[in-house]
């Protein structure tokens, strides 16, 4: 019975926070139709720089309205580079945006203009217009591809707004109407701008971490004046401050941090000003308090408060505990104690050398944000990015995703309680025979399960590396030949509308992808068991090393049964053979990364790892990271690698730019397209040497590239065991781990790795090389798309979507790309001839 109060009171709680309100604006939930297609915002607060005619005035600019001639155009066609025309909408006060949606003229099959591209500008006091970038600093926005499908795009990072422009693009001269909505809420906090002091960059051994506000829309010269950003964007940084929730930006992009040694009066101080004159109650601050790389909360807070024109005299002064138990980043709440003001100026004092923060709200008068979901009416969108739908539909999938929400926590919950009653019946069984076989068996069967599947993983199959032949059980039509199938043309013949699986291309669900995750949840190379006999013969010429010389000093990654750390390591030039020295300071620690397997990993973890050490200590080439020392005397069992000083060739590449303009006026660092031709050819040398020992990489992409001094690049294999990329990663049924948007087609849907297919990866990598790492390959498709692309690689009927020629790209080297990506493996260019083409 007791149990039974449990769920009530359980669903009680969360009746209760589905109906509450915050204090802090939700950007997962502030996504209301702000009034365009609904006629809540006035006609006359929207208009344009220019109209068409009287029946296509701004006004008609509504979002699923059919009025007037259907939309808003401008009084002339949209000349590309000319940014003339705009439809602006006076929101009236502060509003917290997260998503637009366009729609071109359709006027009953009449009209056919709609805007392809598009920029937005914003004010908040109607005369300082600012541009709106998304995080990786692009403006264009991709717009409509027809005149009546309704396109949504999610503004990363959201505006803090009262005006909005909508601004059409074009590429060439053409007629352009649109009609738009804006979805978000009332910016409750009246915040305006923050004036604060850069945020500074501090020196990790692996890599900087840069804590300034790059989404800061104000002026930055040596402060930064009159803007909001990160400190507002809604998004609260992690306890570990070097990772993000945002995809592929540097480390420590959720924060704004300073250090101590830069602020000689031991505070930072931030003047916070708004929009009128408010009865404060509270301020939060979201502080990061990683004591154990010396950030923590601030010590004490002094705030000013101006009411009118005069900073009153007595200002309020808080102290937080201090906490050096928890690491976890917390919201610090000062109680504002009802001051009247329109501008607060704190104090933030240092408790350490560092002070981070990611959010500051404030809290006045009575005003409260909503967390519960709106009706359906109101025109709330779900938090996905649904593009191409009208908003009627999306608002009856949000309703549904609603109930199966409540349904799916109603359901764990009584699992939950289902288990604990389960349990503690068991555990009165087991008391009373005394054994503890329970436990034992329990967690022996499961790591048996896990590391089976690791075993096959790391050494499959027979001298050819054949697909799984549990894979090919269930494809009957693959199994004869994989290279030419008569499927194809079946499949062409059908009508365009068959499935994927109708096709004969497995869905990824039921095809059981082999499990790329290894011992320490990184990749290692697959070797055919030829190659495997033909190793043992000899001996491993690793030393071992003493484990007391290693210092931690950061943690790069885990997996299931270990952690890869960067150390360094003193008298590593003893156990290094002559060809390292010269690059190594003697005398000198060096840094490495120490691949250690967990003491409680079963036996066949460290068989496999004991053989992932064999493998690795044969590997000699000046492009491919050096297994260095071991420790196997003792556990736990580690291996000693390589480290390079500039740490991954992503990270490198995401922060440097291409030589130019831009990056001089900036004053960025650059990379000579030379040398990203250089590391290229360096990739493709080293990979050259793993093809000629027929060793398959299976997840070569710059995040496995390590980049040490003059551009020198050694090819690595973290895998997934890393945090900061694990969006890169794509997750089957909670097992299978695979870099999908690196994977050739073979490799997805029949689980074929080969040289050829690390060819294909090749062709990605150079693209992201290209892309300076800015952008995920594929970034416009979710991961289910990819798959589905997969399969237009497959069915080979022109439909596939290559990756595009990045814009530093000479033709030459898109064509090598081309070719890593042709359908059949065997027209693929090797490494070979990849490597003799970079050269050129
Ligand atoms: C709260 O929700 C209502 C609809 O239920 C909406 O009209 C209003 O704008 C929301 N308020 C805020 C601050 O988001
Ligand atoms: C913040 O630092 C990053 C990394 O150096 C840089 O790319 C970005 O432009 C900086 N942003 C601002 C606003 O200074
Ligand atoms: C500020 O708000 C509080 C609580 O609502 C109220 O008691 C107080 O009188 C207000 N102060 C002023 C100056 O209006
Ligand atoms: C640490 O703080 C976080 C956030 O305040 C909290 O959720 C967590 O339970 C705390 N952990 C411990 C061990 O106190
Ligand atoms: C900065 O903080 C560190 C750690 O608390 C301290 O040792 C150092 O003296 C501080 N420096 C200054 C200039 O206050």
């Amino acid at each position: 019975m007791k149990h039974l109060w449990d769920i009530h009171f359980l669903l009680l709680i969360l009746l209760y926070l589905l109906g509450a309100v915050t204090s802090q604006v939700n950007p997962g939930v502030c996504r209301y139709a702000l009034g365009m297609s609904g006629g809540k915002i006035q006609d006359e607060d929207i208009s344009a720089s220019s109209q068409w005619s009287e029946s296509t005035a701004a006004r008609y600019g509504r979002l699923d309205f059919e009025e007037g001639d259907g939309a808003w155009c401008p009084e002339i066609t949209v000349e590309p580079d000319s940014l003339k025309e705009f439809l602006q909408i006076d929101l009236r006060s502060l509003h917290f945006i997260t998503l637009v949606g366009t729609q071109g003229r359709h006027a009953g099959g009449i009209g056919n203009e709609f805007a392809q591209m598009y920029k937005i500008k914003y004010s908040r006091d109607g005369s300082r217009w600012i541009s709106w970038r998304n995080r990786q600093g692009k403006q264009v926005i991709e717009g409509n591809r027809n005149a009546y499908d309704i396109v949504l795009k999610d503004l990363e990072p959201p505006i803090i707004a009262r005006f909005v422009r909508f601004m059409p693009v074009t590429d060439h001269s053409m007629n352009v109407c649109m009609r738009v909505e804006l979805y978000g809420c009332e910016w409750l906090d009246g915040l305006v701008s923050y004036n604060a002091p850069v945020g500074e960059q501090m020196n990790l051994p692996a890599y900087p971490v840069y804590l300034n506000d790059s989404v800061y829309d104000g002026a930055v010269i040596h402060s930064m004046t009159e803007g909001l950003g990160q400190l507002t964007d809604g998004v609260c940084g992690l306890d570990d401050f070097i990772h993000s929730h945002v995809y592929n930006v540097w480390p420590g992009y959720d924060y704004v941090g300073w250090n101590n040694e830069s602020f000689p009066s031991g505070y930072v101080e931030i003047m916070f000003e708004f929009d009128r004159t408010r009865n404060f109650t509270t301020m939060k601050t979201h502080c990061n308090n990683m004591f154990s790389r010396h950030v923590k909360v601030f010590r004490q807070v002094v705030c000013y408060f101006r009411s009118e024109a005069d900073w009153e005299a007595s200002p309020l002064s808080f102290s937080p505990v201090v906490d050096e138990k928890n690491l976890s980043a917390r919201f610090v709440t000062v109680n504002l104690l009802n001051h009247m003001a329109s501008a607060i100026k704190c104090q933030f004092y240092f408790a350490d050398a560092w002070m981070l923060f990611s959010e500051i709200t404030f809290q006045s008068d009575t005003a409260m944000y909503n967390t519960t979901l709106a009706p359906p009416n109101t025109g709330l969108l779900p938090n996905t990015q649904p593009e191409d739908d009208p908003t009627h539909k999306v608002d009856d999938s949000n309703t549904r995703i609603l109930i199966g929400c409540l349904v799916a926590i109603i359901f764990i919950l009584v699992a939950i309680i289902v288990i604990i009653l389960w349990r503690q019946v068991w555990q009165k069984m087991l008391e009373k025979s005394e054994t503890f076989a329970y436990n034992n068996n329990q967690s022996s069967t499961t790591s048996e399960q896990e590391s089976n599947s690791t075993y096959e993983r790391i050494f499959p199959l027979g001298p050819d590396y054949q697909e799984p032949s549990r894979l090919i059980c269930k494809l009957p039509e693959f199994a004869q030949s994989s290279e030419e199938p008569a499927s194809t043309t079946t499949a062409a013949s059908k009508s365009t509308t068959t499935t994927v699986a109708q096709d004969g291309v497995p869905h990824y669900a039921e095809a059981d992808i082999v499990n790329l995750q290894g011992v320490t949840g990184s990749n290692t190379y697959a070797i055919p068991a030829v190659t495997m006999d033909l190793l043992s013969g000899k001996d491993v010429v690793v030393e071992e090393f003493p484990r007391k010389l290693l210092t931690f000093k950061e943690k790069l990654g885990e997996g299931q049964f270990g952690e890869v750390h960067l150390c360094e390591a003193e008298g590593m030039q003893e156990f290094m053979n002559k060809e390292f020295l010269f690059d190594i300071p003697e005398e000198q620690p060096v840094l490495v990364a120490v691949k250690m397997l967990r003491s409680d990993a079963n036996k066949n973890a460290r068989n496999d790892f004991l053989k992932e050490i064999k493998i690795m200590s044969r590997l000699k080439d000046p492009n491919i990271i050096r297994l260095l020392a071991v420790c196997i005397y003792s556990d736990p069992l580690c291996m000693i690698t390589e480290y390079m000083e500039n740490g991954d060739l992503n990270q490198f590449l995401s922060r440097h730019e291409p030589e130019g303009h831009l990056a001089l006026l900036s004053n960025a660092s650059t990379v000579s397209f030379n040398n990203l031709c250089y590391m290229a050819a360096q990739i493709a040398s080293g990979m050259k040497y793993l093809s000629s020992l027929n060793f398959v990489h299976r997840d070569l992409a710059t995040r496995n590239c390590l980049v040490g001094k003059n551009y020198t690049i050694k090819i690595a294999d973290f895998g997934m065991s890393r945090n900061l990329y694990s969006g890169d990663y794509y997750r089957i049924q909670g097992r299978a781990v695979l870099p999908i948007r690196w994977m050739s087609w073979e490799s997805i849907l029949l689980g074929k790795f080969t040289t050829a297919s690390d060819v294909w990866a090749f062709g990605v990598t150079l693209w992201e090389i290209l892309n300076f790492c800015k952008e995920q390959p594929y970034s416009q498709l979710t991961d289910e798309q990819v798959i589905e692309n997969t399969g237009e690689f497959f069915r080979d009927q022109k439909r596939q979507i290559y990756l595009p020629q990045p814009v530093l790209c000479p033709d030459s080297l898109y064509k090598i790309m081309l070719s890593c990506w042709r359908r059949n493996t065997k027209e693929r260019p090797s490494f070979q001839e990849i490597h003799r083409a970079l050269l050129e």
